[in-house]
Order: C-alpha cells, then structure tokens, then sequence
C-alpha cells in the first residue's frame, strides 16, 4: 500500500539513497565509542577509556587516532589488523610497556605519536617493522632507558623526540640504525654524561637538541663524531667554562650555549668549527671576553646578551675584532656606570678604557696571572689525583667514593669540577678541607656519616654550585659552616638527624635557589627559619615531623615557589605563614593529620598556587569556602584517599587539569550536586565514586540517577549513558587537530627535587578540549 502512494522512481531513488548511506555504515566495520570517517579512512576514539587496540577498526583504515586511553600495555602485534596505517596516535593512553613488536604489521606507517605516557624502558623490538616510518615521538614519558637496538629498524626516521623523559645517560650507539636520521631532540631529560660514541652511526644528522639537561662541560669528543650537524642546541645546562678547542664540528652554523653558568671561554674554544656563523652566548656569567683567536671562524653573529660584560680596555679587542670582521655583537655593557645599558654594537673601542695607568697596569697584571696556565697542566697529561682515588682529565672529574677514606683526601687538581666523595667515613669535616679546589662546581659527601660540619670547611670553593651533605648524622649546622661559599645554588641535606631547622647558616648563602631536608625529624618552623636566604625558591621538608608552623615562618620567602611539606604532623593549613609566601606554587601538604580544611585557607596564595595535594591525610571535611581565591590559576588539585564525603563547589577551578578523587567515601545525595554539575560541564573523566548510600557503592558519581531529582538538578541527562555517540550511526568528520596539551611550567629545578608521595595512582587527565571549559 505504500508502494501505491509512491511513484516509482521516487521510490527506487528512496532506495539507493538508501543504499548509499546506511550500507556503507553498517558493513563497514567501526568500534563502538569511535567515530570513523570512511572517505578519509580515520578512525578516532578520542578519551574513551578504552583498555585495548579495539579489534574491529576497518583494515582499509589509514589514521588512527587512540588519543586519552587507558591502554597500559601494546602488545605484539597491537595493530595487526590496520596493515595501511599511516598515522597513529597514542598520547595521553596510560601506555607503560610497548612490547616487543607491538607494531610490527605496521610498514607503512610514517607518524607515530606516543607523547604523555609513562613508558620507562624502550626494548630492543619495540619499534620493529616500522621500516617507512618518518617521526617518532616520546616526548613526556619516563624513559630512562633506551636498550642497544632500540632504534635498529627506523632507516627511514627523520625525525625522533625524547624530550621530557628521564635519561641520565646516552651509552654508545644508542640510536644506531637511524640511517636518515635529521633531528634528534633529547631536551627536558637529566643528562649528565654521553658516551664517546653516544651519537656513533647518525651520518644524515643535522640538528640535535640537548638543552635543559645537566651536561657540566662541552663533550667535545662525542660532538666531534657527528659530521653533518649544523645546528647545536645545548642551552640551560650547569656549564662553567668552554675550554680550548671545545667546540670541533666541522659543518656546524649555529650554536646554542645560552642560559648555562658559563663563566669563561677559551680564545680557541670555536677555531675547529670553521663554518660556524652564529653563537649565542647570552645569559651567561661572562665579564670579559676576547676575541676569537686567529683561524677561528668569521662569526656573522654573536650574541652576548645577558652577560654582566664590563666595558672597560679588556673589551676593546673584541669589539675592535667584532668591527673588522661585521660581527653583529648582541647585548649591553653591564658596567662601568657611564656606559652601563649601553648596547655593544654601539660602544666605539675608544670609549672602551681603563680608569688610570695605575688601575690599567693592575687590571693587565691580574689578567696576565688569570692566563697563564696552571702549573699543574703536567706534561703527558696526566692529572694531579691523591692515592685511592680516580681523576679524569678530561672532565675534571675527581672521585673517591666508597674507598673507605677516613680523612678528606688532599692533591686534586686545580682543574677539578665535580668531586665525588661520597660512602666514605669521614665523621667530620674540618675547616678548610679543599685547600687548591677552587674551580669545584658539584661536591658530593653523601653517606659519609658525618656528624660535624666545622667553620669553613669549604672555604675557598668560590665556584662551588652543588652540595650534598645527604644522608650522614648531622643533627645541627653551626652559624659559619658554609663559610666562602658565594654562589651555592642547590643544597642537600635530606636524611640526617636534624630535629629542628639549620637556623642562622644561611646568613652566608644568599644564592640559595634549592634547599632539601627531607626525611629528617625537624618537629617545628620558628620565626625567620629563613633568614639570609631570602631568595630561596624551593624548600623541601618532606618526611619530618613537623607539628607547628609559626605565622612568622616564612617571613622572608617572598620568593618561595615549592613547598613541600608533606609527611609531617601537621593538623591544620599554615595559612598565616603561607600568607608571606605569596609566590607558592607548588604546595604539599599530603599525609599530614589535618581533618578539616577551614574556610580561606589558601587565600593568601591566590593568584600564584597552581599545584595542590592534599591527599592521604585522613580529612573529613573541607569547608565550602576552603579553596576561595583559588581560580582558574590551580592546574592541579589532589584530594584521592582521604575521608570526604562532600566537596567543595569546584566550579571556580576553570583552568583544571589533573584533579583526583578517587578513595573518598562519597556520599551521592543532593549536597553532592555541585559536584555532579560540574563533572557534566567539564565532561571530565572522574574516577569519584559512591560510597553511600549503599545500593549506590561503588558506582561513578557520574552514573547515578539520585542527581536529577535533586532542586537544581533538573538540566542533567536523564539517562547518563556511558557512551552517548553510540546510539547514532558513526559519521563523517574531519579528525580534529591535535590536542595541544597546557605544557605546564617546567620546574627550574627538575632534577634536583625530589617528589613527595606519589601522587600519581589514580589521577583523573582532563581529556577535554579547553573550550568545553568555559
Ligand atoms: C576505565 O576503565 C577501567 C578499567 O576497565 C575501569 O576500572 C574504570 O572504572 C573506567 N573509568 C571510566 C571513567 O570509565
Ligand atoms: C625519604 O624517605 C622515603 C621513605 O624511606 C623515601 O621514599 C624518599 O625517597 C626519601 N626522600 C628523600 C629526599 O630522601
């Protein structure tokens, strides 16, 4: 009877439409919570919790795009159904192993992303098949290993990314096989050493990126194994000195040295590096520097900025080489006062004078003794090392460790950088224990069980950065311990026996960034614990047994941006000493005993605190008002395992990224609402569940009815569903553009702090865009 009403072809055109549309949907094979677009051949399955490589993906399909999963692990032959993929997308999946071979059907793939998981350990196999692939990324994961072979089968890769991972170390050949290999970017990791053949094998390499790690001196030796580079990036790493020759790589152009500690430079350090064009040398500690030594390359620029240069007579001979060769100088004088601002390039070399014939002939005899070589550059370089002991030459590194030495050892060289004394027995250390050491940058005197730091023991190490005192027996510092010290920087005296702040020491140290007394048994902070160290920037107090704060605590931590105090015996938020430290960042308070979290209580670091953990501390309750001033500043907010069973409103909390609430005994009721509202808004992905009432343990938050019958409650779905796009038949869209993770600050101090409990059990990723957050 139907067919009567319609004509014919009317009905025959119905059909094919038919035809067209739904066939194609339904034999087409699409995973349930994904969206497939069959013209372009994507599949994506963007933040569905997924725990698995769905099976069921169409093998004609060429991106796939897995983005904010919960994979864990990719096993052998993940992908061996999609043959023809040629983009993959895997960040943010929780991924923790890739085993061997898990993408070994995958010859065609020229794109793989694997950003922001947690894999610590790159296998021998795990990138096997990969024979067409052109980019790899790692970035923001923990690898701190990269296994012999890892890279072996990538002879196609241009481009591979480390950054943001955990290496210490490159061993040799580590990415033998990258035959075609452009960009290597290992930024943001803690390098402290590369082997001599780190880099064996990379022949197309052009570009390697290693800054922000902890590389103490130019590693001339493996730099000089890579022929094709021409551009260096080496920025933000603790180096002091650019010696003579440092530099020899025959086709670099550009070279990166900036933001590192560099103090003086060799009038050599560039002349192997002929085709070199620009360096940047800014933000070092450079006063004087001269020009480059005949047969050095012809800069085009040099870059200078930052550097507190003195414009008097020992400048001109560079400026007047500058004018001679166009060497466009980047950068201001930084004394004397008259021409203090001025910009280099703009100095004319008669301005450029010594005060008197007096003051000139002193400055070129103090100039004339800084230049002759140390005496104890011995002839068949061999380096001055005391018995028992074993020195380097070429990284002046000096150790001792664990050589049972019960007395300091005496006769390192005067080049020494980095002294290592670590496991020895020395129970004390007296005044002036590192006669002739001046160029120390790093001193390590962990596990040596000492019990008494004498007045000025380390007097004389003026360019000492580092000191680790970890792990010995002291119980107290006296006022003059660290005596002579004018740029201590990072200081580590976690696990002793101090049972009250080292008060009063850090008169002596205003360089102080970094101070760590971890795992000791201080039980209080009194009034000015900071005194002297007004620009402290991070203080760790982790695993104490610290009961009261004083309000005037922290009076002088103006510029304090970490404070971890978690572990301790608090009972309460310190909120009147926080309120002087109005720059926090990063506070810690989990595992204390505070129950109850009162109205206001981090009002004084609005505007500035961005990470909040207050976990595992047994709370009970946090009063509606506890995070007021906390705004769209806070990224992340720790609350999992304790005893909540409500929370505040966290709808002032715009900018959100990380919040966990998992382990709260929650109580799914009309007050919860707030909380319900807000999840829906954010389309978070919020492990918070029901403890009560009990028909409802157990359940997500999310997934429970109770919410809609509640004033105000109304607007919520009245079935939540879990996967609402499934219900409709897959259509077609365009992938979406990546999604650009807010890259959060780095911490200056990243290798050197030490994280408190683990907060990373059961966090809960904002796997939105930031729109919906609006
Ligand atoms: C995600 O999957 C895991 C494992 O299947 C499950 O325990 C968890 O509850 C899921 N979370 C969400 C929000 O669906
Ligand atoms: C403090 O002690 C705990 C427990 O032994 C340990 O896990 C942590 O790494 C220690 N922290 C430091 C900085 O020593």
């Amino acid at each position: 009877m139907y067919s009567q009403l319609c004509p014919a072809s009317l009905w025959v055109s119905l059909l094919s439409l038919l035809l067209l549309c739904i066939p194609a949907a339904q034999t087409a094979k699409c995973p349930q919570q994904c969206v497939c677009d069959q013209i372009q051949l994507t599949v994506t399955c963007i933040n569905k919790n997924l725990t698995h490589v769905p099976p069921t993906v169409d093998e004609i399909t060429v991106k796939l795009d897995l983005r904010g999963n919960n994979i864990q692990e990719l096993p052998t032959g993940a992908f061996k159904h999609t043959p023809y993929l040629t983009h993959l997308l895997l960040q943010r999946c929780n991924i923790r192993r890739v085993k061997e071979g898990a993408f070994r059907s995958l010859g065609r793939l020229v794109f793989l992303n694997l950003a922001n998981n947690n894999i610590e350990i790159l296998y021998q196999e795990s990138f096997d098949g990969l024979s067409s692939l052109k980019q790899l990324m790692i970035d923001r994961n923990r690898v701190e290993e990269i296994q012999p072979g890892a890279f072996s089968q990538l002879g196609f890769l241009n481009l591979l990314s480390l950054t943001h991972n955990r290496l210490v170390y490159i061993p040799n050949m580590a990415f033998q096989g990258l035959q075609n290999i452009k960009w290597l970017r290992l930024s943001h990791n803690s390098l402290n050493y590369l082997d001599t053949e780190a880099f064996g094998g990379l022949f197309t390499l052009t570009r390697l990126s290693l800054d922000h790690n902890e590389l103490q001196f130019f590693p001339t030796e493996t730099m000089t194994r890579l022929p094709e580079v021409t551009r260096l990036d080496l920025s933000h790493n603790p180096m002091t000195y650019l010696g003579e020759e440092a530099v020899s790589m025959a086709k670099l152009t550009h070279l990166f040295l900036d933001h590192m500690s560099l103090q003086d430079l060799a009038n050599t350090a560039i002349s192997k590096s002929p085709s070199l064009t620009h360096l940047d040398i800014s933000h070092n500690q450079l006063r004087v520097v001269q020009p480059f030594s005949e047969g050095s390359p012809m800069l085009a620029r040099l870059n200078l900025a930052g550097n507190p240069i003195y414009c008097n007579c020992y400048l001109r001979p560079l400026r007047e080489w500058a004018i001679r060769g166009k060497v466009k100088l980047l950068g201001t004088c930084g004394g004397p006062a008259h021409l203090s601002g001025e910009n280099l390039q703009a100095v004319h070399p008669p301005e450029l004078r010594c005060q008197s014939q007096e003051a000139m002939l002193k400055a070129e005899f103090e100039e004339a003794t800084r230049n002759i070589p140390p005496p104890t550059e011995e002839p068949e370089n061999k380096v001055k090392c005391p018995a028992n002991c074993v020195c380097e030459l070429e990284t002046h590194h000096s150790s001792c460790e664990g050589r049972g030495h019960t007395k300091i050892p005496r006769g390192f060289s005067p080049n020494t950088r980095l002294l290592d004394l670590r496991g020895n027995q020395f129970h004390y250390v007296p005044s002036n224990s590192f006669p002739g050491v001046a160029q120390v940058v790093s001193l390590h005197l962990q596990r040596c069980k000492i019990v008494e730091v004498e007045d000025g023991a380390f007097s004389g190490m003026k360019q000492l950065i580092y000191l680790y005192l970890s792990d010995n027996d002291l119980t107290s510092l006296s006022a003059d311990a660290f005596k002579g010290l004018p740029q201590l920087t990072y200081l580590h005296l976690e696990k002793n026996r101090f049972t009250s702040f080292p008060k009063g020491v850090f008169k002596l140290v205003p360089t102080l960034l970094a101070l760590h007394l971890e795992n000791n048994t201080i039980t209080k902070l009194e009034p000015g614990i900071l005194t002297g160290a007004e620009g402290l920037r991070s203080l760790y107090l982790t695993g104490n047994a610290i009961d009261q704060v004083s309000p005037r605590a922290l009076d002088q931590a103006s510029d304090l941006d970490t404070l971890h105090l978690g572990g301790n015996k608090l009972k309460v938020v310190p909120t009147e000493a926080l309120s002087m430290a109005g720059n926090l960042r990063d506070l810690r308070l989990s595992g204390n005993s505070i129950r109850w979290v009162g109205p206001n209580a981090f009002q004084p670091l609005q505007g500035s605190l961005q990470e909040l953990y207050l976990n595992n501390m047994g709370m009970e309750k946090m009063s509606q008002n506890s995070l007021a001033g906390l705004g769209p500043g806070l990224r992340s907010l720790f609350l999992e395992s304790n005893q909540l069973e409500e929370v505040p409103d966290l709808h002032p909390l715009t900018s959100l990224e990380v919040i966990n609430l998992a382990d709260n005994p929650l109580m799914c009721d009309c007050p919860l609402l707030p909380l319900r509202l807000w999840i829906e808004k954010v389309n978070l992905k919020v492990r918070a569940t029901c403890a009560n009432p009990p028909e409802l343990r157990g359940r997500r938050v999310k997934d429970v009815h109770v919410f809609k019958a509640c004033p105000g409650g109304e607007s919520l779905p009245s079935t939540p569903t879990v996967t609402p796009k499934s219900a409709k038949a897959p259509k077609a869209t365009k992938p979406k553009p990546t999604h650009l993770k807010n890259l959060r600050k780095l911490k200056v101090f990243k290798a050197k702090s030490k994280r408190g409990p683990n907060p990373k059990r059961a966090t809960v990723k904002k796997t939105t865009k930031r729109g919906s957050m609006a």
